[in-house]
């Protein structure tokens, strides 16, 4: 909490309102990221909370643009409104505000009371139990109607869900090549990732060495962590085919912040709309990192908008889901700025928080 510079007579308090963004944002916390380095910040003032991309925590090398950064965000964002419309909040999002500050990606504004949705609630319980599965997944197919769902839940956000059909597997897998190809042949590349590989119990943020899987010989290959050199966390004497994986890819109209905004929203939706079917997920930018694959994504969607992340979807395998990813400490991403209470202002216990 921030209560500025005042005399010690002057009153604080953190009004409903504000309770209630502060909740949100809580549960903002849980959202994926790019190697989990939560790049956000928020402020809460009152009704507003303000969503901030924290560039100092941007992957110089896999992310110059910033576009994982900014994704990763809008996943934040998504998370938060999920949380008020659970909890019956009426709000609205202002994404890019200006303000004359790059870094403040959005707004979400406080109105009112509304009905709790129970689709929102649906994904709120789906934020805690989502993770990102890196398994190869197990060897049942997923169902049309499952997929069907997902893209609704898409096609409530402004970015797109484009799932992909069996054709399209073999310019999935070219890109993953590529990417895999150049990404791994680049020393500053590896360096970066090794850096935000994290041993369990190790930190709060990067990537815990226990949620890694083989790579096995997989359709579209995945990120290939052993760049990191630590050796894999979890062994596994499963199928590795991980063959009735299914793809999606989120494409945006445009290719610029507000557009990675829209992705990082999408994203999530897709993401919780998969859990609260008990589909297991994982994202997959690697495939969107370096021009060349991205290229082939782009030819892949007949040339129509731009790849902005990959995602992986299927029934889970057997055996324990993979652990949660830490997360920073609230404090450290959320700054809570109190009211101050005015002297005409009755000052009622039961109004505080
Ligand atoms: C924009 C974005 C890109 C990601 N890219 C990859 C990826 O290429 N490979 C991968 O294994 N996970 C990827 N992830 C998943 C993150 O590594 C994961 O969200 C993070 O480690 C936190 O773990 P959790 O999702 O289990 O909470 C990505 C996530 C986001 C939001």
């Amino acid at each position: 909490m921030s209560a500025n510079a005042h005399d010690s007579a002057t009153k604080f308090r953190i009004g409903a309102t504000c309770q209630e963004l502060t909740r949100a944002a809580l549960a903002a916390i849980h959202a994926p990221s790019v190697l989990n380095t939560q790049p956000w910040r928020w402020r809460i003032t009152h009704d507003t909370a303000l969503l901030y991309a924290d560039q100092t925590r941007r992957l110089t090398v896999m992310d110059p643009t910033g576009r994982l950064l900014v994704i990763s965000c809008g996943g934040a964002l998504h998370h938060a409104c999920v949380t008020l419309a659970a909890d019956g909040v009426d709000f609205e999002v202002e994404p890019f505000p200006g303000a004359g500050d790059p870094d403040l990606l959005a707004v979400v504004r406080y109105r009112g009371v509304a009905d709790p949705s129970a689709w929102a609630q649906r994904l709120y319980h789906a934020i805690r139990a989502r993770r990102t599965d890196r398994r190869p997944f197990a060897g049942q197919p997923v169902p049309q109607e499952f997929v069907d769902r997902l893209c609704q839940a898409a096609q409530r956000t402004r970015a797109h869900l484009h799932m992909t059909w069996a054709r399209d597997i073999t310019d999935l897998a070219l890109a993953a090549g590529q990417a895999s190809e150049a990404l791994m042949s680049d020393p500053a590349y590896r360096a970066e990732l090794a850096a935000w590989v994290r041993r369990p119990g190790e930190g709060h943020d990067g990537v815990p060495l226990d949620t890694l899987a083989p790579l096995g010989t997989r359709p579209v290959p995945m990120r290939d962590f052993t760049a990191t050199g630590l050796g894999w966390g979890a062994t596994s004497r499963i199928d590795l085919s991980d063959r009735e994986a299914r793809y999606g890819v989120v494409v945006t109209d445009g290719d610029s912040p507000p557009d990675w905004l829209a992705a990082g929203v999408t994203l999530s939706a897709v993401l919780l709309a998969a859990t609260s079917q008990h589909l297991a997920t994982s994202p997959m930018s690697d495939l969107v990192e370096h021009e060349v694959a991205r290229r082939t994504l782009r030819r892949m969607l007949g040339g129509v908008g731009y790849p902005a992340v990959g995602v992986r979807i299927g029934w889970p395998g057997p055996g324990e889901p993979p652990p949660p990813s830490p997360r920073r400490p609230a404090a450290e991403v959320i700054q809570v700025v109190a009211d101050e209470i005015k002297d005409t202002e009755p000052d009622t216990p039961g109004k505080s928080a």
